[in-house]
């Protein structure tokens, strides 16, 4: 963690104990920007400085990325940012934002582990804690108008502190991306040679991978949008297995060894890209209605989730699973829409937590050339009861039961084709359509 030196600390201090119109009067606006060290966020600190004549402090959050956060900052610095955070919030992410996630088995429509969504409300909140710690009058960040992690950060900061305004500059801006890099010319800013011709977000929930050939939604993805799975075709003959053990709904041991949150995500993640486990290929309907051709590749999330329902299916009534099913779905359309504040999320939590308690056992996953399949599975709490469902000898389950049962089950349904029969003008028992034919006619 970078931390801001004690001088500069006081001076912020100072700065919060002025009103915010005498600073803004004086001094200008200060900003707390979410900094990734790209292009677009290392313009938004040079636009700050000259359109609002602000003070720019820059917050860079470790969500697993893998980037170089010690660069990050010393690019922040030579932009002229007054400080820079770095915050690891790779912990709280997989507790607070990931588990919540496998338990839900968040997948928006039936396809997108939700990874990029779920961090945004987490930037938000440390963006919001940062802009706290040094009187900030505002927050910014750099999204687009056109996606959803706009609205997501706009919503939690605006919930978590309605006081603070939210300035995205990229929104306001309206420059096309040549613009984009004349300005930073112009401002010096070091323009790296782009490594890819990709919009790229990641996390330890996964990679989306956007624009470039892949806004042709008829063909196929080429291998260079990859980085985390190895294509199926070239991942190795001979299967992997993985034992997953789940402890009320979240897994803790990965083969039988317990891990930290961290490091079993990393590890499901690695284990699942080398067998091409993990691209997932979808048209997804964006909160503002456009229509987008989304690639992600999520091994963890995939293989976990996969886990995490057959497990559910072993301990879980039907009922619950059904209920489970819509509240799931409405779950995964908050978190994606950006109301991870919504008092609805913490209600679904809540039931959803219920159920969890029960969601301790062990699965068992065979990950072969891009497929993942659970081939075992067991748990003291399992509702499968071998004497109940064996065909050989042992079964405690008395088949004549069936019989009255049947009887009951199917009462409305008879009685309702018998007046459906009547109402048609059929006499009864009369079979339509069947005509008896004796051997010689046929011959
Ligand atoms: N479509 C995904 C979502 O809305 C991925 C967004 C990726 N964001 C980005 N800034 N590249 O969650």
């Amino acid at each position: 963690m970078v931390t801001p030196s004690q001088e500069k600390l006081t001076l912020a201090k100072i700065y919060k104990s002025v009103s915010p119109l005498t600073r803004f009067i004086t001094l200008g606006l200060t900003v707390a920007l979410a900094y990734s060290g790209g292009l677009d966020t290392s313009v938004c600190i040079k636009w700050l400085q000259e359109k609002y004549r602000a003070d720019v402090v820059t917050v860079t959050l470790d969500l697993g990325q893998k980037d170089n956060l010690r660069e990050i900052g010393k690019r922040a610095y030579l932009l002229g940012a007054r400080n820079h955070y770095a915050v690891d919030a790779r912990h709280e992410f997989v507790t607070g934002y990931v588990y919540p996630a496998i338990k839900a088995n968040g997948l928006y429509e039936g396809k997108y582990p939700l990874s990029t969504a779920l961090g945004r409300p987490l930037i938000a909140e440390k963006l919001v804690e940062v802009a706290r710690k040094e009187g900030a009058d505002a927050v910014a960040h750099g999204c687009t108008g056109k996606g959803n992690d706009q609205v997501r950060i706009d919503v939690t900061v605006r919930s978590l502190d309605p006081s603070l305004k939210v300035i995205a500059p990229v929104r306001e801006w309206n420059m096309t991306r040549d613009e984009e890099m004349t300005y930073a010319q112009n401002q010096g800013i070091p323009i790296k040679p782009s490594k890819s011709i990709y919009s790229v977000d990641q996390n330890l929930w996964g990679r989306s991978i956007e624009s470039g050939p892949l806004e042709h939604p008829d063909q196929e993805p080429l291998p260079d949008a990859f980085e985390w799975v190895t294509l199926p075709e070239e991942a190795p003959d001979t299967p992997g297995y993985l034992d997953l053990e789940f402890l009320e709904g979240v897994p803790t041991k990965v083969n039988g060894q317990e891990l930290n949150p961290v490091e079993l995500i990393q590890f499901v993640n690695q284990l699942g890209g080398s067998h091409g486990v993990g691209i997932i290929d979808h048209m997804e309907d964006r909160l503002v209605g456009i229509k987008s051709r989304e690639v992600y590749e999520c091994p963890a999330a995939l293989t976990i989730i996969e886990a995490h329902k057959d497990l559910e299916k072993l301990v879980l009534t039907r009922n619950e699973l059904e209920f489970k099913s819509s509240v799931e779905r409405e779950w995964a359309w908050l978190v994606y829409s950006g109301l991870w504040m919504e008092p609805l999320r913490a209600a679904l939590d809540s039931f959803i937590e219920t159920t969890q308690k029960r969601v301790t056992g062990k699965v068992r996953l065979k990950l072969y050339k891009g497929n993942v399949r659970v081939v075992g599975r067991s748990s003291k709490n399992a509702l499968y009861k071998l004497e109940l469902s064996t065909y050989n000898k042992g079964s405690t389950f008395d088949q004549r039961n069936a019989v009255g049962f049947i009887e009951l089950w199917g009462l409305q349904a008879r009685v309702a084709a018998k007046v459906a029969a009547k109402v048609a003008g059929m006499s009864e028992g009369r079979t339509a359509g069947y005509q008896r034919e004796t051997p010689e006619e046929i011959q």
